[in-house]
């Protein structure tokens, strides 16, 4: 399968959000990843559900929501009707992981489980069979514009074989410090879907910085 692209809002000019979004929906970004902070779960407080329902309406591409917030049960059904295509919790967020995930499927969106990099892949051994993709995160999540964490590699690894055993179609995401340095190897390795906030955001040509995380050059 061919990679994909999913490109975070985070690091855009919220001041020209509709400006931003265009140029995603102009680019050969193949999704539109959006972080959701809650200010308890991690230490940055980002978007709500206005300004998802917004891009909602302007975008051309899949949502993919990231939720960085604790208790995700309670708002599930609100970021379906909000638009979410993909909706991503935190494996640490979750107490009943199972049922969570069984009930993002159950109204029809795809199920992500996000770890932390200190959570260690071995932990989803019961639950790949209940999700669509697993989110490696590559920094700690809160904030965009942080450096990649090298020892990512190994998770990542580990995750392909896990799955690949398994014999299920689930999706390994990676998130954070994720740039044209780095987007080949992470693909070698076996990732299936970059996201990138500031070194597309951060770059003179944001639309040509997608193409190459796409197209690998
Ligand atoms: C970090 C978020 C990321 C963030 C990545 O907590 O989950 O999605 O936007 O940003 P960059 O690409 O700037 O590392
Ligand atoms: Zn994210």
């Amino acid at each position: 399968m061919d990679h994909l692209v999913s490109t975070s809002l985070l690091a855009a000019d919220l001041n020209n959000l509709e400006k931003e979004v265009l140029m995603i929906n102009r680019s050969k970004s193949d999704w539109l990843h959006l972080d959701i902070m809650d200010g308890v779960f991690v230490p940055n407080i980002s978007f709500g559900f206005p300004v998802i329902e917004h891009v909602k309406k302007i975008t051309e591409k899949p949502l993919d929501v990231h939720l960085m917030i604790v208790d995700p049960d309670r708002y599930i059904s609100r970021f379906c009707d909000a638009g979410a295509g993909i909706l991503t919790v935190q494996y640490e967020a979750c107490i009943h992981l199972q049922r969570t995930v069984t009930e993002i499927r159950a109204l029809g969106m795809k199920a992500g489980v996000a770890l932390n990099p200190h959570t260690p892949v071995s932990l989803l051994k019961n639950i790949i069979p209940y999700i669509d993709m697993v989110l490696i995160m590559t920094v700690n999540p809160g904030f965009g514009g942080q450096s990649f964490i090298i020892e990512s590699y190994n998770k990542i690894r580990e995750l392909r074989k896990m799955i690949d055993a398994a014999g299920y179609n689930v999706f390994v995401e990676v998130d954070g410090g994720i740039d044209t340095t780095n987007s080949a190897k992470l693909i070698d390795t076996g990732v299936d879907v970059l996201v990138a906030g500031s070194s597309v955001f951060g770059s003179d040509d944001p639309a040509e910085t997608i193409r190459r995380l796409k197209d690998l050059d």
